[in-house]
């Protein structure tokens, strides 16, 4: 009987893509409502437009994170294209297929386990050493303007420069790779046409043959305080993790690192100019602006559509009958702007206890940036606080519908009023 009433009570409620998607403008200007709304139909949501299910619970999103009972590799999914054999393999496919990452478990596991000294305390103390006068000369080159657009002088330049002083890239190559930087999540872009994910699987493809070569130099030269070298060390003393490896290993930081920290500069400066109260507070130290990050995160949920998994076979899952290769997206941000997980959502606290801390994942596949990220945004807003103590918004800034994975603006236009 019950059961009966719950099929009658679903059957009356609208479909779930009238009451959620993330392409609307009601989305873009206050995605809100429309989480809420998502949440509350259940903890597998089929979503039609996607072909996907939607898993909303934190309890459910954290033992998926933990336990991976779901595929995170991309060839998977039931549309994503053939899997060529071995020796047909581009480079790309070499990279991505051969020693990917997200293959399978146990070879991820001791990637992770090995190459975890290169992202060590220590060596993100190197990487910020390069990559501070980088960003202090990013700003000299502005000025004092009376108003500039943050992502174009600013944001847009961030990627490219702490992705190749963190790996190494000699200066020669940097034309070439930047192009690739710009284009790599193009690769397995569904939204984009076949032509434009080719071109930008050539690019990734001449970026390979690229990072080959600067591999082939640096064996030839003494070791150097970079990734790429400490990389090189862990292939000599490990079985097991290759060549291929390391060349996944940098495309991953590429197609991980690249957008997240376009987005994330984005946001910081702008919920901070929101809440100018919450501004010395946050850039305390690299400690505060950490937990002052996660809140920004919180507080303007530019999640479009979360974290993709792949049914590995047909099977039972949460109470519902998946096909083998269907896309499951874990969606976290769902939670943010919920009383029943935040105390006053809607109030902006950098001092915000958040426990567990979820913003950069959680378990086995935990973001291998992530002590990058923080301190790449600290140095960088940082420095804006510092050259323009007085900065404010010049407008309300216009989002962008264009990108498909995350609520980001057209322009950030700030006022420096240092006149
Ligand atoms: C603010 C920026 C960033 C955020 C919010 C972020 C967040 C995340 C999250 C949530 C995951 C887990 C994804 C999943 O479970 O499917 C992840 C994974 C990953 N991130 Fe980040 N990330 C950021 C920046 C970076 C940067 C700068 C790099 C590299 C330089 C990076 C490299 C990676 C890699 C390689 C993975 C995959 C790890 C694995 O599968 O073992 N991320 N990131």
């Amino acid at each position: 009987m019950l059961e009966q009433n719950m099929a009658e009570a679903a059957a009356a409620l609208p479909p779930v893509a009238e009451i959620f998607n993330p392409n609307s403008q009601a989305y873009m200007t206050d995605p809100v409502p429309q989480c809420l709304a998502l949440a509350e139909r259940g903890r597998l949501v089929w979503y039609e437009p996607w072909q996907a299910w939607i898993m909303t619970r934190m309890e459910d999103i954290m033992q998926c994170w933990k336990e991976e009972p779901l595929s995170s590799d991309f060839y998977d999914w039931e549309f994503a294209p053939q899997r060529p054999p071995a020796d047909e393999w581009s480079n790309f496919e070499r990279a991505m297929i051969g020693h990917s990452l997200l293959a399978d478990h146990d070879h991820h596991r001791l990637v992770r386990r090995v190459t975890a000294p290169a992202f060590s305390r220590n060596v993100v103390d190197n990487i910020q050493a390069k990559i501070e006068p980088e960003v202090k000369k990013l700003f000299d080159q502005l000025g004092e303007p009376e108003t500039f657009d943050y992502i174009e002088e600013i944001a847009n330049h961030i990627p490219f420069i702490s992705i190749t002083r963190m790996v190494g890239i000699p200066e020669k190559y940097w034309p070439q790779i930047k192009q690739v930087i710009l284009t790599f999540t193009e690769t397995w872009n569904p939204t984009i046409s076949d032509e434009q994910r080719e071109a930008a699987r050539q690019d990734s493809n001449r970026a390979i043959d690229i990072i080959k070569e600067v591999i082939a130099e640096r064996r030839e030269t003494p070791e150097q305080d970079d990734f790429l070298s400490t990389l090189l060390r862990i292939e000599s003393e490990n079985e097991g993790f290759e060549e291929g490896d390391i060349i996944t290993l940098i495309l991953a930081l590429i197609g991980a690192g690249a957008d997240t920290t376009l987005v994330a500069q984005q946001w910081s400066v702008y919920a901070l100019l929101k809440n100018k109260d919450q501004i010395d507070k946050a850039l305390a130290t690299p400690e505060a602006f950490a937990n002052a990050f996660s809140e920004i995160n919180r507080w303007g949920v530019s999640s479009k559509m979360g974290f993709a998994r792949y049914a590995p076979r047909d099977m039972e899952f949460m109470g519902e009958q998946l096909r083998k290769g269907v896309m499951v997206l874990m969606m976290p941000h769902l939670k943010d702007h919920n009383p029943e997980y935040y105390e006053n959502p809607e109030t902006f606290d950098v001092e915000r206890v958040f426990d567990p801390d979820v913003m950069f994942g959680y378990g086995p596949r935990y973001c291998i940036g992530a002590a990058l990220a923080k301190r790449q945004l600290y140095l960088t807003i940082s420095e804006l606080y510092r050259r323009f103590p007085n900065v404010e918004l010049a407008e309300e800034p216009e989002r962008d519908p264009g990108d498909h994975n995350a609520v980001v603006f057209k322009r950030l236009l700030l006022r420096t009023n240092c006149k």
